[in-house]
């Protein structure tokens, strides 16, 4: 039988996990608990689900429209690599090499795949459109949750691309070539909640609460004041020295596991490209002295709360990425940034207006009806919302020793192959067959 907790209960597990611990732990421990426990996280035991009828929606579960549009910009890259590989893609494709056992040449890796949708639509557009790169192509997929990989692998059963799932550390030991895909992933790494006092930073704790006459629960304590050590971090963020702007309880959040996660997919990757797509802000403006309570929110079906000790365990939590934060610690690990662009303008770039255009063309004398293209066409223009998905960042890097055209001039290589038939009122004569995000829209 199962006990269905009020919305200040305590779970059984957590309050034995507090009390083991001393009867508190900082944020980012309680975070990585209820995100990452494989029996009672919210993703550790696959008990969220994404999708419009799951606790939240990402980009992929609005349609195919995403992953087609993300696709060349994905083939691009992957042809790059296979013309810096030496790769005679036609010979690769070949049956002889077909014949042979072992990993294909060329992998595009998904970091947290959710339901697997993304990677199977994107291996879907991928044979589609560039069959020969395709077949040097495989899936490796990186989810550290047993609960969400299960799903994964059910949903991936129609992948035409060949799949495996590797853990980050399994694939740091036989690096690939390839593109990582971190997609709606960074800001499920657990975050450090830091809080001003008025005189210190204090590391933020999660304790149990056991006023008298009331049931227990948790609270948020101030712990620790945070050492000297971390005033370089704190400095290049603008958190220090002091601000009187930011006035005692003014509290936000840090990110000390991008650092380690980065350095973990760039030991994973001989050589390629990083494309993380997610909510961010500039250091900026995520520190900003107005921004009294940092970003931290809380997803279960379809709604969002403030609070992040609610039905531990039951919640998807996500803090917004630091773009300052993100880019020195991909830097630190070994990533130079190609670019970084808002979703909205990539998708652009990438020809989202000409696909929104091409819902009105006759495909073969045929048009959509009229339900389906509505429902294409708010779905399309969901995505790039700056209220919503479009206010999305996207940060491309490299892993390479050759010099990569600068943010504005990227284009395809010469021996790039052909892609897909164009969308219908797609090309503009005299266009690119090949647009990618980093030309300027
Ligand atoms: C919000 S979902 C993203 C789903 C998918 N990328 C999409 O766009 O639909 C987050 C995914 O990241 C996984 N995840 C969480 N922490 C991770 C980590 N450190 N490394 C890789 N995957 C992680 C979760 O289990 C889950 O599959």
């Amino acid at each position: 039988m199962t006990t269905r907790l009020n919305e200040t209960d305590v779970p059984e597990w957590l309050r034995q996990r507090l009390l083991a611990a001393g009867g508190s732990v900082p944020f980012r421990t309680y975070m990585g608990w209820a995100l990452h426990d494989p029996e009672h996280g919210a993703y550790g035991s696959g008990r969220l689900q994404i999708g419009r009828r799951g606790d939240f929606v990402t980009s992929p579960s609005l349609g195919p429209d995403f992953a087609a549009l993300l696709a060349p910009q994905l083939a691009g890259w992957l042809a790059e690599l296979a013309v810096e590989m030496g790769l005679d893609l036609e010979e690769a494709a070949g049956p002889k090499q077909a014949a042979k056992a072992g990993p294909r040449p060329l992998a595009l890796v998904e970091t947290g795949p959710g339901e697997g949708e993304l990677a199977l639509q994107l291996a879907q557009a991928l044979a589609q459109g560039w069959p020969e790169l395709a077949a040097c192509c495989e899936l490796v997929l990186v989810e550290p949750n047993g609960g969400m990989a299960t799903r994964q692998r059910q949903r991936l059963q129609a992948s035409p691309l060949p799949c495996r799932w590797l853990r980050a550390e399994a694939l740091a030991q036989s690096p690939c070539t390839g593109v990582v895909l971190a997609h709606e992933v960074l800001d499920a790494l657990a975050v450090e909640r830091i809080r001003w006092d008025g005189r210190h930073w204090r590391q933020q704790r999660v304790t149990l609460s056991q006023e008298a006459g009331k049931p227990e629960s948790l609270e948020l304590i101030d712990g620790d004041s945070l050492g000297p050590q971390t005033e370089p971090v704190l400095e290049s963020l603008g958190l220090w020295p002091p601000d009187p702007r930011r006035g005692p309880g003014w509290a936000t959040e840090l990110h000390p596991e991008l650092a380690p996660w980065l350095a973990s997919c760039a030991a994973g990757i001989s050589r390629g490209r990083l494309l993380v797509i997610d909510y961010a802000l500039s250091a900026e403006r995520y520190y900003a002295p107005q921004r009294l309570d940092g970003t931290l929110i809380a997803y279960r079906q379809q709604e969002a709360s403030g609070d992040p000790l609610r039905q531990p365990g039951s919640w998807d939590l996500t803090a917004h990425l630091c773009s300052d934060s993100l880019v020195q610690a991909a830097r630190q690990g070994g990533w130079r940034l190609l670019g970084q662009r808002s979703q909205g303008e990539a998708l652009l770039a990438l020809g989202l207006a000409q696909r929104l255009h091409g819902l009105q063309t006759p495909v073969a004398g045929e048009r959509l009806d009229l339900a389906t293209a509505l429902a294409r066409r708010e779905s399309l223009l969901r995505l790039v919302d700056p209220a919503g998905l479009g206010a999305f960042h996207w940060f491309a890097f490299t892993r390479d020793s050759t010099p990569t055209a600068p943010s504005g001039q990227g284009r395809p290589p010469s021996s790039l192959p052909p892609g897909p038939a164009p969308y219908p009122g797609s090309q503009p004569s005299g266009e690119s067959p090949l647009p990618l995000f980093l030309r300027d829209p």
